[in-house]
């Protein structure tokens, strides 16, 4: 080989992760294989998102999911597919998907690892049937519990202690962004080669934000300070801001992705509409950790509104969390205004977010009162 030659090697993904692996001499590569097996997923996937309108495959399902959400028939495939790649290999001990309400077991005669995934198969699918960018969301955490399936704890972990977490956007081309604590590093599908390369690596959101992305069509339900915040990003109120451009597909990934790569926070805020739900919609467990890992490691951050989404207990599978993500000095701006005008939501938003943490003082107390067992 020419050692003078300027063209940069062909990174593949497998390649990406492999020499990622082996800045860990400890590690045993299953975690590697697991990431290429999301990998094979996301291949398989978008083979049929690029083909939906061939195929039959648009459309609603005739289905509702446990939430009462209509199930498109691209939903169902997405996630038996990303199922089907993980419940044989020996490398997940549980899975857990936005479309399940409780946990995906492994089955019985197959073996189990030491992570658990947990994904979105299908993130924005009201755009299915208009040809607009849909995505993938997926997150590992570490089994910890002694259980050779993974319990509802292993699940229910913080955001800070990911393991890995990335997603798939099926746009004008497709993507794969991942992290494994590493930097944030994106790879293009080739459809020639059927390969994902790198075509992104390290990549960190530019400091200087050009759009901001939320659903402004929901502005009757936001709080004081949501208004207020818009208002700032927008110029009208402070001073010498220059206007920010508004972009919203509608599609958290494709949002997201945007923002990632030309600066900007996308946010599903907290309500005043029902007391009850002061959560907005997006989901901690499938959603909102994998995202905020992603922004963190691009040099990001995402909040809740109160605080850092990474440090949040989880409760449940399906709890739904506001969510500010983007460059950093925009989102401590709306934990601002949402701290200074926006008490009387905290009072019903607070209690929920609490909830984790009391459960976890719940279990603790559990344990330390149980009575000793012979050693
Ligand atoms: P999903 O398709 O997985 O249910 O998620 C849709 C989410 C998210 O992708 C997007 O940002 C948001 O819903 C859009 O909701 P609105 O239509 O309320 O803006
Ligand atoms: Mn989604
Ligand atoms: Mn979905």
């Amino acid at each position: 080989m020419d050692k003078n030659t300027t063209t940069p090697p062909l990174i593949t993904i497998e390649r990406h992760i492999f020499e990622q692996q082996r800045r860990f001499p400890q590690a045993t590569g299953t975690f590697t294989k697991l990431l290429q097996d999301m990998a094979l997923a996301a291949k398989i996937i978008a083979t049929e998102t690029t083909r939906a309108g061939l195929t039959n495959i648009l459309g609603s399902a005739g289905s509702d999911n446990v939430f009462g959400e209509r199930q498109q028939k691209l939903d169902l495939f997405a996630d038996k597919i990303i199922y089907e790649m993980n419940d044989h290999t020996g490398r997940v001990a549980a899975m857990a998907s936005e479309e399940h309400e409780g946990i995906i077991e492994i089955p019985p005669h197959y073996g189990t690892g030491n992570y658990v995934l947990l994904f979105d198969p299908l993130d924005g699918s009201s755009n299915i049937d208009v040809n607009t960018s849909i995505g993938t969301i997926f997150s590992v955490h570490r089994k910890f519990t002694r259980d050779a399936h993974g319990t509802m704890e292993d699940m229910l972990q913080e955001g800070k202690r990911l393991v890995a977490s990335g997603y798939v956007i099926y746009g004008s081309s497709t993507m794969m962004v991942y992290t494994t604590g590493q930097g944030v590093h994106g790879f293009t599908l080739d459809p020639a080669i059927g390969e994902f390369i790198l075509s992104h690596p390290d990549i960190k959101i530019p400091p200087k934000p050009l759009y901001y992305s939320c659903n402004q069509g929901y502005e009757k339900y936001w709080t004081p300070g949501v208004r207020r915040f818009v208002k700032w990003l927008q110029g009208i109120e402070g001073k010498g801001h220059t206007p920010m451009g508004h972009r919203y597909i509608g599609s958290m990934v494709g949002d997201f992705h945007r923002n990632l790569l030309k600066g900007g926070i996308f946010f599903y805020p907290g309500e005043l509409q029902d007391k009850k739900k002061p959560y907005g919609k997006i989901r901690l467990m499938f959603e909102a950790q994998a995202l905020a890992f992603v922004a963190e490691q691009a040099g990001g951050y995402a909040s809740d509104g109160v605080g850092d989404i990474l440090e949040i207990r989880p409760h449940s599978l399906h709890q739904r969390v506001p969510i500010f993500m983007g460059n950093t000095e925009l989102v401590k701006k709306a934990e601002e205004y949402i701290h200074n005008y926006d008490q009387e939501w905290l009072s019903y938003y607070l209690p929920h977010r609490r909830k984790g943490t009391e459960l976890d003082d719940l279990a603790t107390n559990a344990k330390e009162s149980r009575p000793n067992k012979k050693k």
